[in-house]
């Protein structure tokens, strides 16, 4: 960030040391370090070797930020690494081709379409939950990631790969991800372009991901009148000249459809299920509402209205392990935020996951309490909650992601206790999403399964 000298410039982090600025405190816990820097005020600077980076703290300047400001910045740092995943594709495409595109691939995600998906939805989480054996140990988050991106790939695009291949995708999008954070974290080019082993994994690990949604694709190439989904939309697309759209932006969208969708959704799963494992009466209010509402059926659109206690838990978790913590922005032009005006080209960021825990905004902010939601509760301010961010870049699967998760976890329970092991401390961690440290759960059968599974 260069500042010229009359701009009134924001107080700077404390524990700044020569040279690699706050690299230590980022490094060890970046998750404490960004809490603790919100005591700092509205607007923090934090130095990144020689970078300096201008965390938005307070609730109004992160709306600000979003909203009206949002036509003078780039999607900044993380998301230029993310582009790994496809160049243009919605989450990271920017200007007129992001609001093309969004208007384009939005009527997937409408509440009435995402309707239709609850089947798809219901059956691939059925078909991971039936086959646990009773008294198995469950890796969490990559159990509920085999989950979520069985239900995207399902729901969205009509494809149920063989676990092998689901497992390798998997394997790919993490590997892709861990690289896109660690370059933004340590931005220097010259080493993302070295041809070490690691930058081969990765260009193997984007290639097997492309090769994989290609095939998909050909799929509904093939067959066009047999599907009615995400693919096909944007394969039936036209742009204002009538011309389809290239392959090569169809294989990104998808690509980046997979990348978004699936492990956000699989760490807020896992994140509850090791709540649950911790309180025996949430468990039970849980099981109590499952049992009642489904009375044994398979659930379908119309039951998750009536699924209140477990809306409430989904949401609890999206407060207090909001998946995303780290959101960047860079400034395309000089923009004014609050009292300062920030020069243009400086990198901002701001974190859910933080304001979620923001004293000043929710009572006892570190207790976990899904009915702090009733209705008849003081609600915390406006802009204080915002999982799926805001404004036009807001997400666009947030309706998606509401469904499949309450509807996972009505499933999961109406079947299964997860009992925690680990004697060891679960603790969050700050990859490109706030994951378990480590969470293994054992199954416990609930009811007795006539094909004799449990
Ligand atoms: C609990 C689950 C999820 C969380 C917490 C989450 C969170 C977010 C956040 C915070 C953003 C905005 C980033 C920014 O402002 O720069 C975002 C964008 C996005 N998300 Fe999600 N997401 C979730 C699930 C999903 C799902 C299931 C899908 C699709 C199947 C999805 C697709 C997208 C897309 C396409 C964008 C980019 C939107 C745009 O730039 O116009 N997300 N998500």
């Amino acid at each position: 960030m260069t500042v010229a000298a009359d701009i009134h410039l924001p107080p700077i982090a404390p524990g700044r040391r020569p040279i690699i600025g706050h690299a230590i405190p980022l490094i060890k816990d970046r998750l404490a370090f960004l809490q603790a820097m919100r005591a700092h005020g509205p607007l923090v600077r934090v130095a990144v070797g020689p970078k300096a980076l201008l965390l938005v703290n307070s609730p109004e300047l992160i709306h600000e930020l979003l909203t009206s400001r949002s036509n003078q910045t780039t999607k900044g740092l993380l998301f230029e690494k993310l582009k790994i995943f496809g160049a243009d594709a919605l989450p990271v495409a920017e200007g007129a081709h992001h609001r093309n595109r969004r208007r384009l691939i939005q009527p997937a995600f409408h509440r009435a379409k995402i309707e239709t998906y609850v089947e798809a939805m219901r059956t691939t989480v059925q078909t991971a939950i039936d086959a646990w054996p009773n008294g198995a140990i469950l890796d969490m988050k990559t159990e509920m990631q085999v989950i979520t991106q069985g239900v995207v790939m399902s729901a969205a695009f009509s494809s149920n790969p063989d676990p092998a291949l689901a497992r390798e995708i998997l394997g790919s999008v993490d590997l892709v991800f861990r690289a896109a954070l660690q370059r933004a974290l340590l931005p220097v080019a010259a080493l993302e372009r070295l041809p070490t082993r690691h930058n081969r994994r990765v260009v193997d690990a984007s290639r097997t991901l492309r090769t994989a949604v290609g095939k998909i694709i050909t799929d509904h190439r093939a067959h066009p009148d047999a599907y009615d989904d995400v693919v096909s939309l944007l394969l039936a697309a036209r742009d204002e000249t009538g011309a389809s759209l290239p392959d090569d932006d169809i294989l990104s969208e998808v690509t980046g459809l997979l990348a978004a969708g699936s492990e956000t959704t699989a760490v807020v799963l896992a994140w509850l299920f090791h709540e649950l494992g911790q309180s025996p009466d949430l468990e039970h209010q849980l099981h109590d509402e499952v049992d009642a509402v489904l009375a044994g059926n398979p659930p379908t659109a119309d039951h998750l209205p009536r699924l209140g206690f477990t809306r409430r838990l989904v949401k609890e978790t999206l407060r207090l392990y909001s998946p995303a913590w780290l959101v960047t922005r860079q400034a395309s032009s000089d923009l004014g935020l609050g009292d300062f005006t920030v020069p243009a080209g400086t990198d901002l960021i701001w974190s859910p996951y933080t304001l979620h825990r923001d004293p000043a905004l929710f009572a006892d902010p570190e207790r976990f309490d899904p009915d702090r939601w009733l209705e008849e509760r003081p609600q915390p301010p406006r802009g204080a909650f915002i999982p799926f961010g805001t404004g036009k870049r807001q997400c666009l699967g947030d309706g998606f992601a509401w469904t499949e998760a309450t509807l996972a976890t009505a499933l999961i329970a109406s079947r299964w206790r997860l009992r925690p092991t680990d004697s060891a401390t679960v603790r969050p961690i700050g990859e490109i999403t706030v994951h378990p440290s480590q969470l293994h759960m054992t199954t416990q059968a609930r009811h007795v399964q006539p094909r004799g599974t449990a």
